[in-house]
């Protein structure tokens, strides 16, 4: 049998996608997860998609015998390392814990692949390292920098794995900045499941679209974009995950490391995120413009041409499927897993 990947953070959003993807494509997985943010729910939601049981372990990663655990319970060959608290706003509220959790999390999991001689690593990184960009598309040369604590502990996770790559050239990593991952899988069976009144865009503007908020505020009208709106690259969650099986591909075949940008190249205002969505969903999606968020920038897309080159990934959908994506997930689970 082939060695497992250790997926982090499995149960999640982006982990639980890629779970799918790496099943059907009939990789041996071992899902863990704390479940701090998600439901175990969604284990049987991937046994009917992929008509395969998913290996889970509840644990956490900050806890050191229970991550070493996992390596002497599984024979496994690389980690994809999702676990880690993501809410910006929640970061600069708590930044003790999110240093705590995605830092301690990823030193323990490190730690234990030295000593299980498990060398393989694709990093959840995200476009939040490259602050307020000069220029536009993003390019994975530019100047890094965070201005919250959640962007800092990518920021230092990416700088670890850097350290431990120069320690020992054994370890191959690929470094994944993500841009905006959205939509759902197309069954509509697995999606985003926000708890309470979402941070990010698309999953606010489906609450909307489902009448469970009455209205979207708009975070600022007056940014220099063409319409004063915030312009984002937003990609769709199975294709982000596909880029995870490409790189874990690369790694091992190349035996080389790689940063790459995972974005579709294009961006999207808010009020065409908006419109694009009324029109999948058949919705209306009422709105308010509100004053700017705090260290929001005007626009942020990615040249995704170096994973074109090194990965052979692209994106292959676009704005419209992953709206109807989206909704087809929203309407059909109105409560999330709950339901
Ligand atoms: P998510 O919250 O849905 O999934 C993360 C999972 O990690 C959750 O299920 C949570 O319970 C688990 N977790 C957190 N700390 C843990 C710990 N100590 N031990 C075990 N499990 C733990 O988030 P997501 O959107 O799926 O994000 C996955 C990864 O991608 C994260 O590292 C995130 O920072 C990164 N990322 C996300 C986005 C985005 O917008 N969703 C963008 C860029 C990067
Ligand atoms: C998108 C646009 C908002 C909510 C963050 C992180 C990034 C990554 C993804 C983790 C912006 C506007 C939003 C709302 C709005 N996460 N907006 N009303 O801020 O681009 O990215 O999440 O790594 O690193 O920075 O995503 O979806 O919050 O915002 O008008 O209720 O929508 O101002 O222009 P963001 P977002």
């Amino acid at each position: 049998m082939n060695a497992a990947i250790l997926l982090t953070g499995a149960t999640g959003y982006i982990g639980s996608h890629t779970w799918v993807e790496l099943l059907e494509a009939g990789h041996q997985v071992v899902g863990v997860d704390n479940l701090a943010n998600s439901s175990p729910l969604v284990l049987d939601r991937i046994r009917k998609i992929t008509g395969k049981t998913p290996l889970f372990v509840q644990a956490d990663l900050c806890d050191r015998a229970s991550t070493e655990r996992l390596f002497q319970d599984y024979r496994i060959g690389a980690t994809i390392h999702f676990a880690a608290l993501k809410s910006i706003g929640e970061s600069v509220a708590k930044p003790l814990e999110y240093y705590a959790n995605n830092l301690n999390s990823l030193l323990t999991l490190c730690t234990a692949m030295r000593d299980a001689g498990v060398e393989n690593m694709v990093f959840s990184s995200s476009a939040s390292v490259y602050g307020d960009p000069a220029t536009l598309p993003i390019l994975e040369h530019f100047p890094l920098s965070a201005s919250n604590p959640y962007g800092q502990t990518k920021l230092i996770g990416e700088q670890i794995l850097r350290d431990l790559e120069q320690s020992d050239p054994r370890w191959k990593i690929a470094y994944l900045r993500y841009f905006n991952p959205v939509g759902a899988h197309k069954s509509g069976l697995i999606g985003e499941d926000s708890r309470g009144n979402p941070d990010n865009l698309m999953p606010y503007i489906a609450r909307v679209a489902a009448r469970r908020s009455a209205s979207l505020p708009v975070f600022g009208g007056d940014y220099p974009t063409a319409d004063g709106t915030g312009v984002r690259d937003y990609i769709h969650v199975v294709d982000l995950a596909k880029a995870h099986l490409a790189a874990l591909d690369y790694l091992q075949d190349k035996q080389q490391s790689l940063t790459a940008n995972i974005g579709s190249g294009r961006g999207y205002s808010v009020l065409e995120v908006i419109a694009a969505y009324e029109k999948a969903s058949g919705q209306r999606v009422p709105y308010d413009m509100a004053p700017r968020r705090p260290d929001d920038i005007a626009s942020c897309y990615a040249d995704p041409g170096l994973a074109a080159e090194l990965l052979g990934w692209r994106a292959k959908e676009n704005l419209e499927s992953i709206c109807t994506d989206s909704w087809r997930w929203q309407s059909q689970n109105p409560g999330g897993f709950a339901d």
